[in-house]
């Protein structure tokens, strides 16, 4: 992976983001964080939007959003065309997604996982490749 890699969290996600990061540097990836540095309350879609700028404007490639669910952030992230988000609460959906979908946006819900199954989730995603063929064919087609 050549560019860097975005996360963020909401205030749900924060403690479960912070593990991740450190799961990740561990593997020397680079990260950016977005936010939110805090547990104050904050607004899920805040941060959805900032991550799906950065991927349009190709300061990122990937991201990885957490908040209770993921549901939030996947759907506020989703509203970007440029964005191919999933939740996943397992690897093998993960991996698929990268295969056949594409998916540029992993968002996990961190009172859906626990920290080892979320980083199996984020290795699988972040490791799996894209085999484009009919898949690409199709992902071609999402945008309406
Ligand atoms: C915050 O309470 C919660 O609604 C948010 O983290 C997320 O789960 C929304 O989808």
């Amino acid at each position: 992976m050549t560019k860097q890699l975005g996360i963020a969290s909401d205030h749900a996600g924060l403690e479960l983001k912070r593990s991740l990061i450190e799961e990740l540097m561990k593997h020397s990836v680079v990260v950016r964080d977005f936010g939110t540095t805090t547990t104050d309350s904050c607004d899920y879609p805040d941060f959805a939007h900032a991550v799906a700028r950065a991927i349009k404007d190709g300061e990122i490639e990937y991201a990885i959003l957490v908040c209770g669910t993921g549901v939030g952030m996947s759907i506020a992230a989703n509203r970007h065309n440029v964005v191919r988000a999933v939740v996943c609460s397992e690897p093998l959906s993960a991996r698929m997604a990268r295969e056949h979908n594409d998916a540029n946006v992993l968002c996990i819900g961190a009172r859906v996982v626990g920290i080892g199954t979320a980083i199996d989730i984020v290795n699988t995603f972040l490791n799996a490749k894209f085999q484009g063929g009919r898949h690409a064919t199709r992902v071609a087609k999402i945008n309406p």
